[in-house]
């Protein structure tokens, strides 16, 4: 689907529909391309250490926990059915819950630990989804979080891409309630991934599901991506020079600005 017909189903459709179809549809090649999240990931998994019941928000096709032993309830949730028909055939003994992190249908204090890896960027209200994770989240329980920050994709822009830009930081963790949560950690962490080619790295991105422009501004801006101008080859030609420009040692770089938090709820 052209980027031009997505914005157009967007403005006729709400956007969470749109963003949940486009993920669902990239459920079955998510793995090919997902090198970003898999480091996150590692990153957030070190620094863990659950047990009793833990919500994995914007799950995708599931995350292997089975390392902590510990726990003894897992529910994977994600507004994409796509993306939980994976986490049921690989992840069997999974809860699965398809719905929006800003409306969990869980019961109160019945939650031990949240982990969420690089999902949250696509919300576009994540006070109101921190909201809804502390109602489920028991006191005292943890949550890891790993978004997409400001200044992610600086290639694309260079490369002539439309990207839409990110949270900062301080704009993410100011939307956690201080009342209800603790920040115990706050940190960005750049992590540059790198591909043999163009269309490796355009890939990298629509593979994970991540291919749609909002059309929102930057400061309510609820996501990446794209939205680009190729017509025709010599357009494209022209993008393959300019990359080719752009590449080192390792290959073609995409960088981004990963924000990591850990907030406890009070
Ligand atoms: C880039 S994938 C990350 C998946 C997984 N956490 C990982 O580490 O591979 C983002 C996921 O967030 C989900 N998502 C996006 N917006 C969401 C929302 N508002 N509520 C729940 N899930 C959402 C998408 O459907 C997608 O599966």
């Amino acid at each position: 689907m052209r980027s031009e017909q997505v914005i157009d189903r967007i403005n006729e459709r709400s956007n969470t529909d749109v963003i949940a179809e486009c993920f669902s549809a990239a459920a079955n090649t998510y793995h090919h391309h997902n090198s970003l999240q898999k480091i996150s990931a590692q990153k957030l998994l070190n620094e863990m250490s659950p047990s009793g019941v833990l919500l994995d928000i914007g799950c995708g096709p599931g995350t292997d926990f089975s390392y902590f032993i510990h726990l003894k309830h897992v529910i994977a949730l994600d507004i994409a059915q796509g993306m939980l028909d994976q986490v049921e055939r690989h992840f069997p003994t999974y809860q699965t819950i398809c719905s929006d992190a800003k409306a969990i249908p869980l019961a109160q204090n019945s939650v031990d630990t949240v982990y969420s890896n690089l999902a949250l960027q696509w919300c576009d209200d994540i006070k109101q989804s921190f909201d809804s994770t502390a109602l489920a989240l028991k006191s005292g329980g943890n949550y890891h979080l790993a978004i997409v920050a400001q200044d992610s994709l600086p290639e694309l822009t260079e490369l002539g891409f439309r990207a839409n830009s990110f949270r900062s930081l301080p704009n993410i963790a100011s939307q956690f309630d201080p009342e209800v949560w603790r920040i115990k950690s706050a940190a960005v962490e750049t992590i540059t991934v790198y591909f043999t080619s163009l269309k490796a790295l355009l890939y990298s991105i629509k593979g994970v599901g991540a291919s749609i422009h909002t059309g929102a501004s930057p400061s309510n801006s609820t996501s990446s991506v794209l939205s680009h101008g190729i017509r025709g080859r010599g357009d494209w030609q022209k993008q393959l020079v300019k990359a080719e420009r752009m590449r080192q040692e390792a290959g073609l770089p995409l960088t981004y600005h990963i924000a990591r938090l850990h907030i406890e709820k009070r």
